[in-house]
C-alpha cells in the first residue's frame, strides 16, 4: 500500500478535465489553495489527505484517521474473519472500514494495536530502517533464574536464525521483571516472533501483551476492547 503523492497541476487537470495550461493559469491567478494556503508553484506535490480548493470550493478533502485499540485476547488482527471477532468489529468509528492494521498481534496476544487509513504513516512505522521499538510484556511457563537470564539476554541480543524464512532476527532486548514476567523490545515483527524466540529455550509463552509502539504507550484509561483516536501530537511523536 503506497500513498498517492501527485503533482497538484496534474490532480487539478485530471479532476476538472482541463489542460495543464489552464491549470497553470489558475495557479498564477492564485485561485487554488492547499490546506488553506494559496499555491502558485507548478510542481507543488499533494497527497491523498491534502485539502484542495478551487475558488474556495473543495475538490479533495480526505481525512486521515489514527486509532489506538486495546486488543483483547481472542480477537483477530484482520479486517474480516469468518470465525472470530476482528479488531475492526470492536471499533465504532464511521470510517472504520477504510482502516488498516499497523502491525498485527496474534489471536491470543493482547494490547496496543494501531489502525489508520494513512499508509505513509503505517509504512514508516513498519519499515525496519526506522527501527520503531515495540515493547511486550511476556509471561512464560517456566521461571527463569538469574543464571539463565544472561543466556536469554545474549540470545535475544545476538538474534536468532529462523530457518523457515531464512532470516536472523534483529537485536532485541529483554529485561526480567520477575522469574515469570519479562519485558521484551523488538524492532520488527516476524510471525509468532516472541513465542518462537522463547521456544528456543523450551519455555512456552503463556501470556503476551504489547504495551507500546515507538513513543506511544497503550493508554491506561482504555479498557480491554476500547479504542480512541490519536491526538496529532501522538501521531508525530511515535517516531521520537
Ligand atoms: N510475537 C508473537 O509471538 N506474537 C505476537 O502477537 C507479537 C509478537
Amino acid at each position: 500500500m503506497s500513498i498517492s503523492h501527485t503533482r497538484l497541476d496534474r490532480f487539478i487537470g485530471e479532476h476538472l478535465q482541463i489542460s495543464r495550461r489552464d491549470v497553470r493559469l489558475m495557479l498564477a491567478q492564485r485561485r487554488i489553495s492547499v490546506d488553506g494556503q494559496a499555491v502558485n508553484e507548478i510542481g507543488f506535490i499533494i497527497n491523498k489527505f491534502s485539502h484542495v480548493q478551487l475558488d474556495g470550493e473543495t475538490l479533495q478533502n480526505h481525512q486521515a484517521y489514527y486509532v489506538m485499540l486495546h486488543k483483547p485476547v481472542g480477537v483477530v488482527s484482520a479486517t474480516v474473519d469468518a470465525q472470530h471477532r476482528t479488531v475492526i468489529d470492536l471499533l465504532s468509528h464511521p470510517a472504520k472500514n477504510e482502516l488498516h492494521i499497523v502491525g498485527r498481534l496474534d489471536l491470543n496476544t493482547s494490547g496496543l494495536v494501531l489502525l489508520t487509513n494513512d499508509s505513509r504513516w503505517s509504512e514508516r512505522l513498519m519499515s525496519p530502517e526506522h527501527k520503531v521499538a515495540k515493547k511486550y510484556l511476556v509471561t512464560v511457563e517456566h521461571p527463569i533464574s538469574k543464571e539463565q537470564e544472561r543466556d536469554y539476554i545474549d540470545a535475544f541480543a545476538k538474534g536468532m536464525y529462523f530457518q523457515y524464512e531464512d532470516i536472523t532476527t534483529m537485536p532485541a532486548s529483554l529485561m526480567m521483571i520477575d522469574p515469570h514476567l519479562l519485558e521484551v523490545q523488538l524492532f520488527e515483527g516476524k510471525y509468532h516472533q516472541i513465542k518462537r524466540m522463547f521456544g528456543r529455550f523450551q519455555n512456552p509463552v503463556i501470556g503476551l501483551h504489547r504495551k507500546s509502539v515507538g513513543a506511544l504507550e497503550l493508554d491506561a484509561e482504555l479498557a480491554v476492547g476500547e479504542s480512541r483516536m490519536l491526538t496529532s501530537e501522538e501521531v508525530s511523536s511515535i517516531f521520537n
